[in-house]
């Protein structure tokens, strides 16, 4: 592997003295370089410093994904990839959010303290009410509910994330700070912690790279596939003939280069003064992606030949985490007058 996966936690500096790690990924399938690059290496990082609970979201998933085969194919996918990306079961905690039902219960009573417009301005939800007019259901309202009951179930407060989940985790806090408000103090209030590379730009240079835009370039895919969502994308835009100076701070390839190999400011001098071309810089470009996953992607083909090792993974980290999610949980019932 070329590239130091182990960035520090941008807020290591004010830290609570023992911060549980959170977060949750949904299950899409296989990763793309965004997920990696924004998120994915953090909790690498993060699990050797920190407790860390790391959650497959298929309840979240529900929200947008109704084929209960393909809902269950892509749990597992996701599972296979963090392991095959670094994260280790004896390190950190794996496992899947509907394992741990104790948190739909603790979205339902956070439903409580949490006004109706604060999830009406979220900007997810109004996206997916553009991206999916015929199915705004329920859960696309209440989904930053859940997510904040998945944190602090756990009494997390440090949540590694891509910048996209900002004004979900900032709801998070408003809704801790809303229960602690009525109830008294319970829940930590959470915090993203980012990479270096909090959003990645897709291959068309202009959008964040995400599976719903088709514009990803993804970790696991064969190295062909790689290759052409790589020659596919669009760099700077101003660099018409061969011979054009190019600008790589704009370029999105160049850009990715910081990333994958140690001698990025060398390519950048390259396009700078054209000795390289964009399709040179994209064809290096590649082939470090394509070598950078080489040893995950033969990982997580091993992993997805064994799925009842892979689900025992996941078995064992809800059943690892039950006696965190109790003991919240009836903190909670004494707090709220429940039982
Ligand atoms: P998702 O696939 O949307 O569940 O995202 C999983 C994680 O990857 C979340 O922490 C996201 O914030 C992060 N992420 C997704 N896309 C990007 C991107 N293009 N750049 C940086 N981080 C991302
Ligand atoms: N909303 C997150 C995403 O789309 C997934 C998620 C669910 C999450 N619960 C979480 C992230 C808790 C961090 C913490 O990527």
């Amino acid at each position: 592997m070329t590239t130091d996966r182990s960035p520090a936690p941008t807020a290591a500096s004010t830290l609570p003295a023992n911060p549980r790690i959170f977060s949750g990924i949904q299950p899409s399938g296989a990763p793309h370089i965004g997920n990696d690059l924004g998120a994915i290496r953090n909790y690498v990082a993060l699990q050797d410093r920190y407790e860390a609970i790391y959650c497959i979201v298929d309840y979240h998933a529900l929200t947008s994904t109704h084929d209960p085969d393909v809902l269950r194919t892509r749990t597992r996918e996701m599972a296979a990839a963090l392991l095959a990306l670094g994260l280790d079961p004896e390190r950190c905690t794996l496992f899947v959010q509907s394992h741990r039902p104790e948190v739909t219960e603790l979205a339902w009573l956070f439903t409580t303290v949490t006004p109706v417009a604060w999830l009406q301005r979220t900007p997810t939800y109004k996206e997916k009410r553009q991206s999916q007019p015929e199915d705004v259901n329920h859960g696309l309202l209440t989904y930053p509910v859940l997510q904040a009951a998945d944190i602090v179930l756990y009494k997390a407060s440090l949540v590694p994330v891509g910048k996209d989940q900002a004004a979900h985790l900032e709801l998070s806090r408003e809704i801790v700070r809303a229960f602690n408000g009525r109830y008294g103090e319970t829940f930590p209030e959470p915090r993203a912690v980012h990479t270096d590379a909090p959003v990645v730009l897709g291959t068309d240079g202009a959008r964040k790279m995400s599976k719903s835009v088709g514009n990803t370039i993804e970790i696991f895919a064969e190295p062909d596939v790689i290759r052409r969502q790589v020659m596919g994308m669009v760099t700077d835009t101003q660099r018409i003939l061969r011979s054009d100076p190019g600008r790589p701070e704009v370029c999105n390839v160049c850009r990715l280069h910081r990333f994958f190999g140690d001698d990025y400011e060398e390519v950048w001098e390259g396009e700078r003064t054209a000795r390289t071309g964009c399709v040179d810089t994209k064809k290096l470009l590649a082939a470090r992606i394509i070598a950078h996953y080489a040893e995950p992607r033969e990982r997580y083909l091993e992993l997805m030949a064994d799925p009842a090792g892979v689900d025992r993974i996941l078995a064992e980290g809800a059943e690892r985490i039950r006696p965190i999610a109790r003991a919240t949980m009836d903190e909670v019932h004494e707090r709220m007058g429940l039982r």
